[in-house]
This record gives structure tokens, C-alpha cells and sequence, in this order.
């Protein structure tokens, strides 16, 4: 995508220039054309609802072929983000426009919303909207078309070119995250789900990518990790990305990411209807690797470093048996009463080796965990679970400021002891509340004193609805991408 810049939408020979309005006819003065472009349509045909759009032929007031009309909402509620939204809903639907002008006039000027907010929502708006996973699409007509140059028309170039370079590198990398999430099971595995890091990490100065073999885990005794990986044919691998854009001595921010490739349950296998959608189980993982690039792309000022562990869990006839007893990296047992609960088994051995090796001034884990997720919190919101206020705090605020959801859920002690077995340190299910004792199992690996939170993305790994804010629809998210790129750069 190629953007480019100028002072006034109304002489740009695009094939669209979509004209952003509030509610309210009034807000067609907010652009010297205005009068002139009210005249092409009747009165009632658009009152600029939040995200409605209505494209028509121009008229002499521009030099556009075509005018969208694209609906802001309330002028005292609107803002960079919402602009953003209503940007991502247009292009979520395709088109024909090969180049597209957007009249900032009206948004530029906007209260809270700087024109360099402006240019990161309509960058991210644009390219997150229009993102579609077609690559394994063979027949041209059935891809979803898209704009291949955009020009901004109509705010302070310089400052909308920082916001188009900021929200170009975060959207880029939360696509790649959707794609990792997209591909089938048989194209992405935990060999190519190395073979992406490392490729990625090539192509980013500073940023380094190493792959622990499974050779390197069993050294390690990562028997978690391993007892999950016995069922397949394919050697589990442990991704760690480094990214040293801080000072010598701080010590880094962890993110550690679930990478299922493929969940089918193991022996306690999941019905069919459970399966079929497990090539997503690797979200955790995905959101890792992009934010890890995102954040080396952008050479935000800070230590990170993204670890994921990452297996197929499958039924070979190796697999790991419901009821065995297997010991973690850690040296705590764990009696398997479920072998479906593989998720945590795979984090906990990534949790210690991350502890041991990085003593990380915070940890930030993610996974597709449980399906109580989705029961609890739905597809729209992430559970957050965490040891320390203030980590909560920042975590929240850097969702809300990217337009995401999550929603903090207690770690009581009294759901722990559900944990508990007579015969080894405890087993890998807990029962009732599933997303709580899922995260009180990964607490029981986290080192007194260390700041860690658990967020459970089993629901808004994947948008299996209409589309939402810049989500694609009926594909997945790359969430929480973009909220991690967000905490790095503010997280004190
Ligand atoms: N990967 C699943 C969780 C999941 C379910 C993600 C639905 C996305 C949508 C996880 O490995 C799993 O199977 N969890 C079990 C845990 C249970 C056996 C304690 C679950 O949630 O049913
Ligand atoms: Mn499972
Ligand atoms: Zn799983």
C-alpha cells in the first residue's frame, strides 16, 4: 500500500475520495467543497451515522470519480479511533477503487486527536479493514479487491507521515499475526512457525531470532512441554525473539505466547465440532512473534523478548496418557487429568525457562487457554489475570488505547486447592471456574515477586462474526498485537 499526501481532497484525481461527516448536515462545512457536494444526494439519504457509508458519483466539486460519504457519529463523541473504525468498515467490504483519497478536513481538527493519531487510525483503518486471507484463494474474482494507493488530503503532512509510519508498522504486524492464525494446520506447524520468526527476524535490524530444538528441551527437562509433544511426529520447538532497543541494564519485558499448531485434545479428544477450529490455537504464539516485530520495526526504546512454545497435540502411538504423571522444567509433578488441557502445560515450562533466563521485569503471557473464556467474556474481550494492580492498570489502558477489550478476573486462592491431587504437586485441570484455575495452575510456576499477568484469548483469537472495530470478518483478529506494541512503549 503506497500513501501518499495533499492539501486539498477536492482537486485529488482519485477514483474515490471518501469524505468522513458527522451526524448533523452542518458538518459539510467543514469542508470548502461542502455546499457544492450536499447537492448530490437528497436529504435523507445520509445523516452520517457512526460507520454508515454512501458512495455516489462526484460532481464538479471534486476531481474524484467517486464521493463515499463515510458517517463519523457524534461530532462531541468522535475521535481518531472512531474515524479509524468507520475507515475499517468501508474498506472491510472491498472494492474497485484502486486509489482512494480521504478528506481529513473534519478530523484533523478533532478535540483529544492530534493529526499524527489521525494518520496511525486511518493507516491501521485502511489496512486492518482491508485485510483479507487469500492466499490460498487460486481464483482471482473470489479475492476480496483492494486499493493499492491512498492519499490523506487535507492535515499537516509531517505529522500525518509519523502516524501513517506508526499505524502502517502495527497493522502490518497484526496481519501477520491474522495469517499465521489463518493458515491451516498443514502449512503451519512448529518447524514453519519457526521458519516465519526467524525469516522475520532477518529482515528486521536488531532483532534476533534463536529456535531450541527438541534436543535443547529435552537438556532443559521441559517435560510439560514435551509430555504434549509426544503424540506427534513433529519435534516441538521453543521460538525466542530478542529485541534490545533499551538501555544495557533494564531488564525486559516478557510477552510468552501459546503455540498450539494444532489442538486436537489428545487421547481426551474433542468432538468434532471442538476440533475443527484448533489450527487457531497458535494465537498466543502469533500475537507474540508480531508484536516482537512490531516493536523492533517501530525501535521502540525498550528490552522485550517473546519466547513461545510451541507443538502440534496430537494422538500418536506415543502420546501422553491421561493420568500419567509428568515432571516440569520447574521440578514441580504434574498428574494429567486431561490431556486437552495441554495449553498450560506447554506455557508453564516456557514460564520457567523465561524466569531463569531473563529475570524479566514483567511477564506478559497469552493464550487461546479455555473455552470458559468464550463462555465468560465472549469474542470481544480478553481476559486479563495478574498478581500486581499496577500491571492490570497499565495493561487496560493500553487495550482501551488501541481500541481493544479486556476485562480482569480474580486469582483467588481458595479456586488453587482445586489444583491439588494425592499423588503429585498437582494436576493440569481444576475444574469450575475453568479460565480462573487455568491461570491459578500458570501462577503455581511464576517465582515469588515477579510481576506476571495471563491473558486468555480464546475468544478474540478469532472473529467469527460480522467484522468488529479493525477486525476482518469470519477470520482472525491479530489480538491482542496491537495492545502489546501499546504497553511496551508505555509500560514503566
Ligand atoms: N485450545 C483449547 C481452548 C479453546 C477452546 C480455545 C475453544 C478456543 C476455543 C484448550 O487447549 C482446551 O482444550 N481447554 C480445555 C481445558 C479443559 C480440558 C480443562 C477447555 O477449555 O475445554
Ligand atoms: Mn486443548
Ligand atoms: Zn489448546
Amino acid at each position: 500500500m503506497q500513501f501518499a499526501y495533499a492539501k486539498n481532497g477536492a482537486t485529488v484525481k482519485a477514483d474515490a475520495l471518501i469524505v468522513p461527516l458527522f451526524e448533523g448536515a452542518a458538518s459539510f462545512k467543514d469542508y470548502a467543497y461542502g455546499d457544492k457536494l450536499k447537492k448530490l444526494f437528497p436529504k435523507d439519504d445520509f445523516d452520517g451515522k457512526a460507520g454508515q457509508t454512501l458512495v455516489l458519483p462526484a460532481n464538479s466539486a471534486v476531481s474524484a470519480t467517486r464521493v463515499v460519504l463515510l458517517g463519523l457519529g457524534k461530532r462531541a463523541k468522535a475521535s481518531a479511533q472512531s474515524f479509524g473504525e468507520a475507515l475499517a468498515g468501508f474498506f472491510r467490504g472491498g472494492n474497485k477503487f484502486k486509489h482512494v483519497a480521504i478528506a481529513l478536513d473534519s478530523v484533523v481538527g478533532l478535540k483529544n486527536t492530534g493529526a499524527e493519531q489521525v494518520g496511525r487510525w486511518a493507516a491501521e483503518g485502511v489496512l486492518l479493514g482491508g485485510y483479507s486471507f487469500d492466499v490460498l484463494i487460486t481464483k482471482k474474482d473470489k479475492k476480496k479487491q483492494q486499493a493499492t494507493k491512498i492519499t490523506l488530503a487535507g492535515g499537516p503532512e509531517a505529522q500525518l507521515k509519523k502516524g501513517v509510519a506508526y499505524g502502517s508498522a502495527t497493522a502490518e504486524y497484526t496481519a501477520h499475526a491474522r495469517d499465521l492464525v489463518n493458515e491451516p494446520s498443514n502449512r503451519i506447524n512448529p518447524a514453519t512457525l519457526s521458519k516465519f520468526a526467524q525469516d522475520m527476524a532477518r529482515k528486521i535490524p536488531g532483532l534476533t531470532c534463536k529456535v531450541l530444538k527438541k534436543a535443547d528441551l529435552q537438556r532443559l527437562k521441559m517435560g510439560a512441554l514435551l509430555a504434549v509433544n509426544a503424540g506427534s511426529d513433529i519435534p516441538a520447538h521453543v521460538i525466542i525473539l530478542e529485541w534490545k532497543g533499551g538501555t544495557k541494564t533494564e531488564k525486559p519485558i516478557a510477552f510468552v505466547g501459546k503455540g498450539l499448531t494444532f489442538d486436537s485434545g489428545g487421547y481426551d479428544i474433542k468432538p468434532a465440532a471442538g476440533m475443527l477450529g484448533m489450527k487457531m490455537d497458535m494465537g498466543g504464539g502469533a500475537a507474540t512473534i508480531a508484536a516482537l516485530g512490531a516493536i523492533a520495526k517501530l525501535k521502540l526504546k525498550v528490552n522485550a523478548v517473546g519466547i513461545v512454545p510451541t507443538t502440534e497435540n496430537l494422538i500418536n502411538g506415543s502420546a501422553y496418557h491421561p493420568g500419567a504423571v509428568i515432571t516440569s522444567m520447574s521440578g514441580q509433578t504434574i498428574e494429567i487429568g486431561n490431556t486437552d488441557a495441554e495449553g498450560r502445560l506447554a506455557l508453564c515450562d516456557a514460564l520457567t525457562y523465561t524466569q531463569k533466563n531473563y529475570k524479566p521485569r514483567v511477564i506478559v503471557d497469552m493464550a487461546t487457554l479455555t473455552g470458559a473464556q468464550v463462555v465468560a467474556l465472549g469474542g470481544k474481550c480478553v481476559g486479563l489475570m495478574t498478581n500486581d494492580d499496577k500491571l492490570a492498570k497499565s495493561l487496560e489502558e493500553s487495550f482501551d488505547a488501541v481500541g481493544e477489550n479486556c476485562w480482569r478476573l480474580p486469582l483467588h486462592d481458595f479456586y488453587d486447592k482445586q489444583l491439588d491431587t494425592p499423588i503429585a504437586d498437582m494436576k493440569n485441570i481444576g475444574g469450575n471456574p475453568g479460565t480462573i484455575t487455568a491461570g491459578l495452575f500458570l501462577q503455581r510456576f511464576i517465582d515469588e515477586g515477579q510481576k506476571w499477568a495471563h491473558l486468555d484469548i480464546a475468544g478474540p483469537a478469532m472473529n467469527d462474526g460480522e467484522g468488529f472495530r479493525l477486525w476482518a470478518a469470519r477470520s482472525a483478529t491479530g489480538s491482542p498485537v496491537r495492545s502489546l506494541v501499546q504497553f511496551a512503549e508505555t509500560y514503566k
